[in-house]
């Protein structure tokens, strides 16, 4: 492990103003997305979609890393250029997710555990000979009565200790993406008490294990009071309420902490980073890595008029924009 490549390569991750866009939707995902917008679920229309986010003019300006699939990091461009040549060519350091989804956990409905720690090193050969830098393994956690248990909390943690190790035998940074759903009714005091609880898990059980803290990033959902919720939080209240969880429950020598943006509206996603950055000085990087947050426009447009590739590439760095503002608390 060198810890200073994997320190360095944190910082440039998470360095101001910029942030990471997820493009790693599984095959599944991305073609629930594209059927919902009549879009044919096909290899080349993911290859077609994916290309138009890669080369995308300028957005190196406002995004330091791309989070991508494994299908995504082995396509071109219809001209054969390769996606990750294209983003070295733009600075943009290569993310890939190695988690293989989620399976139910235990006898407790609702709990989930991720998996994907088979051949996970020699994964990590091939995709760091591609120049890959950082890679990405999320585990989520339903809000109910019940869940997420103690349990299920324990394991996610075990196998992102895991996971985190090979990565940085590697010299690859790994994202530790603990992502507390957003669907139920529950309120932020609720989002407060799991989020805070299951990150004194992974972070005591990343300590004891050997992980070298300086070169992970976090990627958090905010706390926030669930879609179904009476009252539904103001980017104020997110604010404090995400940023006394992070101060009181995440170790200050962090590499970083990117939230994604988990089903909020896009437009909420930016105002509640933005929100954040009004109030005043934090102990880490503190940024965005979303997905639909950066993509809905885009994807809305390519897909009604899919001939119009730049101006889809238009809304994307628009989007991107937007939330490198909002990482600076410079959103209006
Ligand atoms: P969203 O911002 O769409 O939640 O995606 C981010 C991500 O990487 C989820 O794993």
């Amino acid at each position: 492990m060198n810890k200073n490549t994997l320190t360095k390569t944190a910082k440039r991750l998470t360095a101001s103003p910029k942030g990471i866009l997820a493009i790693d939707e599984s095959t599944s995902t991305c073609n629930k997305r594209f059927e919902k917008l009549g879009v044919p679920t096909t290899e080349e229309k993911r290859r077609e979609y994916r290309e138009l986010l890669v080369t995308a003019k300028n957005i190196e300006k406002y995004i330091s890393g791309y989070i991508c699939f494994d299908e995504t990091v082995r396509q071109s461009t219809k001209d054969g250029k390769k996606f990750t040549e294209i983003l070295k060519s733009k600075k943009i350091d290569i993310g890939i997710k190695v988690d293989e989804g989620t399976k139910n956990f235990g006898s407790v409905l609702g709990d989930k555990i991720t998996e994907g720690l088979d051949k996970l090193s020699e994964r990590l050969d091939e995709y760091k000979k591609m120049g890959a830098t950082f890679a990405k393994w999320r585990a989520i956690y339903n809000i109910g009565s019940d869940t997420p248990s103690d349990e299920c909390m324990k394991a996610n943690a075990e196998s992102f200790v895991k996971y985190a190790l090979i990565c940085q035998e590697h010299d690859i940074v790994p994202i530790v993406e603990p992502e507390v759903l957003i669907d139920g009714d529950h309120d932020i005091e609720k989002c407060y008490e799991v989020t805070a609880k299951n990150l004194d898990i992974i972070f005591s059980t990343l300590k004891s294990s050997g992980v070298f803290i300086p070169g992970i990033i976090l990627k958090t959902s905010m706390v926030i009071a669930g879609k179904g919720a009476q009252r539904q939080s103001a980017p104020d209240e997110v604010a404090e309420f995400t940023l006394k969880c992070l101060r009181e429950h995440v170790p200050n020598d962090i590499g970083g902490i990117v939230f994604l943006s988990g089903g909020q509206d896009d437009e909420q996603a930016t105002l509640n980073l933005n929100a954040m950055h009004k109030k005043g000085k934090l102990p880490w990087s503190l940024t965005f890595s979303y997905g639909r947050a950066i993509q809905n426009p885009a994807l809305n447009s390519w897909a009604n008029n899919p001939i119009d590739v730049i101006a889809a590439q238009k809304l994307l760095v628009e989007a991107a924009k937007r939330n490198s503002l909002a990482s600076v608390g410079k959103y209006k």
